[in-house]
């Protein structure tokens, strides 16, 4: 009898909604996959459908050979109820279209999973203006979750956000006149600062969150995976000294699976024990907190209201009134 995960699970059914954000691979594929496994209503936000599609194949593969291994706590049914919708996090109108589309075809959100990431890219400015990671790993989750929390805060007990953040934000700089990095070039834009930066985002954003979402049913989370082995490398694959960093890691047993990684943000998402929990940054498994910088209030209101403004055109008077 194989085991599953190692922790207690709520209860999954297929009126359980999901959303993971990248969900087609790395640790949100795993973490997909699992939650299904366990009888959720699974819906991937990716921006390849293609990629999406072959994912969810996978899932179902994988499903059974679990099944056959005789894995613990797998729901009954013989297919998962994993489902894509087309999300480009670069792109506000896409992130709208994504939201739009949701709204269409669900009634209920219960666990909102904000994973979709890329680390370390190089110096690059979204059609929309911002530069690329800010907006792919902060800002575009930051228009969901605005969107969506009106139907999480109506979808009964226990609905939680977890953000997908990293260890990265140890190393990120809070600087409103920098926080596009406009005043760099392509050779001194610190790829890592801006990437620590992005994550410290997220970070900041749950504590805000958290703040208005007091006494509520929705809880606001988040998690470092570790050094996981998935395809994250992909946007610094020409930085030759951040390979070497992984392949040491590797070598001295630091580094985790896909699964591994994703088992923080499983336990994080559906542990019955983190029911009302808040403003936890979880690793390896547990709540840990944040850095100091994170947890400045004062910065975390700057930020609030820069994002607001970034996102004038696609927040109304409404919207933001429900975020209050
Ligand atoms: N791996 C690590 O060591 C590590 C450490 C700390 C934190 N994290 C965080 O963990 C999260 C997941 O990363 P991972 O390691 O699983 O990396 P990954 O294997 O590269 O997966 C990233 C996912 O994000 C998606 N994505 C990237 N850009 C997107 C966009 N513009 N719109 C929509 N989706 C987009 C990718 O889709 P495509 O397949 O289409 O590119 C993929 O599904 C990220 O937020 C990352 O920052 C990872």
């Amino acid at each position: 009898m194989g085991s599953g995960l190692s922790f207690p699970t709520v209860p999954l059914t297929k009126d359980k909604v999901v959303v993971v954000t990248g969900g087609n691979t790395g640790i949100g594929y795993e973490t997909a996959k699992w939650i299904a496994m366990y009888g959720a209503h699974v819906i991937i936000a990716c921006r390849s459908e293609e990629r999406a599609t072959k994912a969810i194949e996978r899932m179902n593969q994988e499903f059974a050979e679990e099944k056959a291994r005789g894995t613990e706590g797998l729901m009954k049914e013989n297919s998962l109820d994993v489902h894509f919708m087309k999300l480009d996090c670069a792109s506000l109108k896409s992130t709208r279209e994504f939201i739009e589309t949701f709204k269409q075809k669900e009634s209920k959100l219960h666990l909102l999973l904000l994973n979709a990431g890329i680390a370390m890219h190089e110096q690059e400015y979204t059609d929309d203006g911002y530069e690329l990671m800010f907006q792919v790993n902060y800002l575009s989750h930051f228009l969901i979750t605005s969107k969506l929390l009106p139907i999480m805060r109506e979808s009964g007990e226990d609905c939680r956000i977890v953000l997908v953040s990293s260890d990265a934000h140890l190393v990120s700089s809070f600087d409103m006149d920098k926080i596009q990095g406009k005043q760099y070039t392509k050779a001194n834009f610190s790829r890592m600062t801006y990437y620590g930066n992005s994550k410290l985002y997220q970070i900041m954003q749950m504590y805000s969150l958290n703040k208005k979402l007091h006494n509520t049913n929705v809880t606001v989370n988040c998690i470092h995976p570790g050094i996981v082995e998935t395809e994250i490398s992909r946007s610094f694959s020409d930085l030759q000294r951040w390979k070497v960093f992984f392949r040491m890691t590797k070598l001295f047993g630091g580094t985790k699976t896909p699964f591994e990684g994703a088992k923080t943000l499983i336990n994080a998402a559906i542990n019955p024990k983190y029911k009302d929990l808040r403003n936890a940054y979880h690793t390896n498994c547990k709540p840990s907190t944040s850095n100091r910088l994170s947890r400045n209030e004062h910065y975390q209101d700057q930020l609030w209201e820069y994002t607001l403004g970034c996102l004038k055109e696609y927040l109304t008077e409404e919207d933001i009134q429900k975020l209050q």
